[in-house]
């Protein structure tokens, strides 16, 4: 089993306009928070640096310093996921994100359906949200039955030193195919954000409506906390262990 990493590492790693957002959030999951308010990709562009990052959003990056310093002090209510073993990680994945999203994803769906019935006589785009949540639904099941199916036990066999070859020829060739399906994820959740004005409810959406969007809120989030403990964490350790053992 992989030596738990928190027992290797005693201090956190200096925080620079270097150090990737990834990473960032690795050694320091409140500051997920700050990412999420400024609408920074910590996951799937988990990999830009905080410099990157300020320069596309046009932020000063001393303010972004000060404002991720400033959370470092607030309590982490998220797991120490970098803390984990591989094993420890996939388990916890699957436990917490994959189930959250098998039990909300259908009731999303099923919500947006009513909605879209309903209003969309008013606001068209209520039926583009409706496919979207359906199209986004079909997606994730799928994407977690891979992961829960084949990548997963993989990982945990690389965990144990079992893992001797993968059947498609290299683990980071199933990776790479898990990736790009987060990138179209994070693509259906940001098309359903310009749909719904940030997930902001006129004056006019019923409650059906209001819960409508308070549950895509409340997804994405959740979206981009699950991606960020796979793109950034589970994946490149498990190539990295691969690679050893
Ligand atoms: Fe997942
Ligand atoms: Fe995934």
């Amino acid at each position: 089993m992989e030596a738990n990493p928190s027992t290797m590492i005693s201090t956190t790693p200096t925080l620079t306009p270097d150090s990737t957002l990834g990473e960032i959030v690795a050694a320091r999951p409140a500051m997920a928070r700050v990412f999420e308010r400024l609408q920074l990709d910590y996951c799937c562009g988990g990999r830009q640096t905080l410099a990157q990052a300020c320069a596309r959003a046009g932020l000063d990056p001393q303010t972004l310093l000060a404002a991720l310093a400033a959370a470092g002090e607030a309590v982490a209510s998220e797991v120490d996921a970098a803390g984990m073993t591989l094993t420890e990680l996939a388990d916890h994945i699957e436990q917490t994100h994959h189930l959250y999203v098998k039990s909300e994803l259908p009731r999303l769906v099923e919500m947006a359906e009513r909605v879209a019935r309903k209003h969309a006589w008013r606001d068209a785009r209520l039926t583009e949200v409706w496919q979207t949540v359906g199209a986004l639904a079909d997606e994730m099941l799928s994407h977690m039955q891979k992961e829960e199916g084949i990548l997963f036990p993989f990982v945990r066999q690389i965990d144990a030193g079992t893992g001797d070859g993968f059947h498609c020829g290299s683990i980071a060739n199933p990776i790479r195919q898990m990736e790009a399906e987060h990138e179209s994820a994070g693509k259906a959740t940001a098309r359903l954000r310009e749909l719904t004005n940030g997930f902001l409810p006129d004056t006019e959406a019923c409650n059906t409506h209001r819960a409508l969007l308070a549950g895509l809120l409340e997804f994405e989030s959740d979206l981009h906390r699950h991606v960020h403990k796979e793109n950034n964490i589970l994946f490149p350790r498990t190539i990295e262990r691969a690679s050893r053992n």
